[in-house]
């Protein structure tokens, strides 16, 4: 499971996958709880990482979305001021190649180092349970290992924006940043607005490590930062992930202020489908859709949203599905027996308990737990579709909508799936060959799973992104998404 340089110099990879943490390991579940111990009362104090002065909006408190009563810390957001003085300082990062590397490879090494204060943060900030906290540390070590053997010495484009989601704050947020800095581009980091503080422990870490404060700006902020990040003609391409309504109003901003062909590389929604026909072995189906659709309380792009069951099985994997769900255990991030905790703030919640009530009142609730009364937490519901043409929106929440469909209707299972439009990830569950080799032709996703759950994708091993409304591609993690950070594509009278 090694990076593979690609392009001209050719480099050595350094390293497999980060060696993660077996939480099944007493000794292990020790070093943790004593590493995040060390940061059990620390309140973090973000603000904007510049080349140039810094003048930043006041001081809020970041919210603990398990428990308000406990916020982590607070946040200076970055000023119109600021996003001025980043674009006037920001410097591609003309170092010589190896010396980049090694800089990133350093930096992937003191993320791993810090892996008690990055654990805390994501449990206080982002609600991230243990399994989900080693996991994240490990994808975004594995983004910067990963870019530091795929860079090539191409010229940089120039600047980078990089725009990430609440839902991977230091994973995605690094891997956006690492990517841009390891083609030598000035990156304008705008993390999202509900989880500065874990951005601003990276940056820092990424800086000691040495990467130069003009090559990588920090800019915490919501949506008016974002936009005068995207909307500059000094922008030369911007890499963004989070809803696909965002992506389109950047791809308009860049239209409006940007030069034409300034590359926009975006990952966003998905309305991401399952089906499970009769062959199927039904424990293993159980505990895949469990995992796709509740674990990080359904808060992931890849997550399973809409599962198709075929109508001969649909009784009894429905028994066992509940019986699954109902043993999951709702509770705090930092416990080890939670299996899904919080959702990230009141508007989120308040959105997927919505729709869930709506489901109630149309009699359409196969099987829901319930909540605990503190912090923003939705539990874990199964909701009962025709289909997922029904489905008017993606709902970024611990909610599985459940179909079932007759043997001689799989085509038109998959017709509706493609009709959404989005084009994500897709899970399968058949023990038939053929039919694998059949759905998985005609299924237009980005990443397709064969008996086994539809979250988790590896770097360097199952590149992931989406299609149609789901992303622009390259791939994160995979060998084409890098050359997309350097020259950039240039009109010439001659072309
Ligand atoms: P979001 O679109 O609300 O916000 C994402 C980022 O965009 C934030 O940093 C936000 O401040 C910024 N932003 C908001 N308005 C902006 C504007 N006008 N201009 C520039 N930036 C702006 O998304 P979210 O709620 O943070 O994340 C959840 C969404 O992200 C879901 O739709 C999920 O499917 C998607 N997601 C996709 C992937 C993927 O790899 N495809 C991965 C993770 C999350
Ligand atoms: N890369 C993340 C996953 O596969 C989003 O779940």
């Amino acid at each position: 499971n090694l990076a593979i340089a690609k392009g001209p110099e050719v480099f050595a990879p350094v390293r497999a996958n980060a060696r993660g943490f077996d939480l099944a390991h007493t000794q292990t579940l020790d070093e943790i709880e004593k590493a995040r111990g060390v940061f059990a009362d620390t309140r973090w104090q973000a603000e904007p990482l510049l080349a140039g002065k810094a003048m930043p909006e006041a001081a809020v408190d970041v919210i603990n979305p398990a428990d308000h009563s406990a916020s982590p810390g607070t946040v200076r957001n970055a000023s119109l001021e600021d996003v001025a003085t980043a674009f006037e300082n920001a410097e591609p990062w003309l170092a010589p190649l190896a010396e980049r590397r090694k800089v990133l490879l350093d930096a992937a090494d003191l993320i791993e180092e810090n892996f008690g204060e990055i654990f805390a943060l994501l449990a206080r900030e982002a609600g991230k349970g243990m399994p989900d906290c080693v996991a994240e540390l490990r994808e975004g070590v594995d983004f910067l290992r990963y870019y530091a053997g795929q860079a090539t010495g191409e010229p940089p484009a120039g600047i980078f924006t990089c725009i990430s989601p609440w839902n991977f704050p230091m994973a995605i947020f690094s891997g956006q940043i690492s990517a841009a800095l390891a083609a030598g581009n000035a990156v304008l980091a705008k993390p999202a607005e509900q989880t500065p503080l874990v951005a601003y422990v990276t940056v820092k870490l990424l800086h000691k490590a040495g990467v130069p404060r003009t090559a990588l700006q920090l800019l915490p902020g919501g949506g008016d930062i974002g936009a005068a990040l995207t909307g500059d003609p000094r922008v030369n391409g911007v890499a963004f992930t989070g809803s696909t309504a965002t992506a389109m109003r950047i791809r308009a901003n860049l239209a409006e202020h940007c030069a034409p062909g300034t590359p926009l590389i975006a990952e966003t929604g998905g309305l991401n489908a399952m089906i499970v026909d009769s062959t199927a072995l039904p424990e293993q189906a159980v505990q895949a859709i469990v995992e796709s659709a509740f674990q990080s309380a359904g808060q992931r792009c890849s997550a399973l949203r809409c599962l198709y069951v075929q109508e001969d099985i649909a009784d009894d994997l429905t028994k066992m599905l509940i019986g699954a769900m109902e043993a999951l255990n709702i509770g705090m991030p930092w416990e080890l027996s939670t299996d899904v905790g919080p959702v990230i703030d009141e508007a989120a919640r308040k959105s997927i308990q919505d729709h869930i009530d709506t489901a109630r009142a149309e009699g359409r609730i196969i099987a829901e737990m319930t909540p605990p009364k503190h912090g923003t937490y939705v539990a874990p519901a199964i909701l009962r579709v025709n289909g997922i043409s029904e489905m008017q929106r993606e709902i970024f929440g611990p909610v599985l909508h459940l179909a079932t469909y007759k043997s001689h209707e799989l085509d038109d299972v998959i017709d509706a799936i493609n009709a959404t439009g989005y084009g994500l990830t897709f899970g399968l569950h058949t023990r038939i060959d053929d039919r694998v080799q059949y759905v998985s032709e005609r299924i237009e996703a980005g990443n397709i799973y064969v008996n086994r759950n539809q979250i988790g994708a590896i770097v360097g091993s199952q590149p992931f992104g989406g299609e149609g409304l789901s992303g622009t591609g390259p791939k994160a993690g995979g060998p084409n998404y890098l050359p997309r950070f350097a020259t950039p594509d240039r009109q010439t009278a001659s072309d």
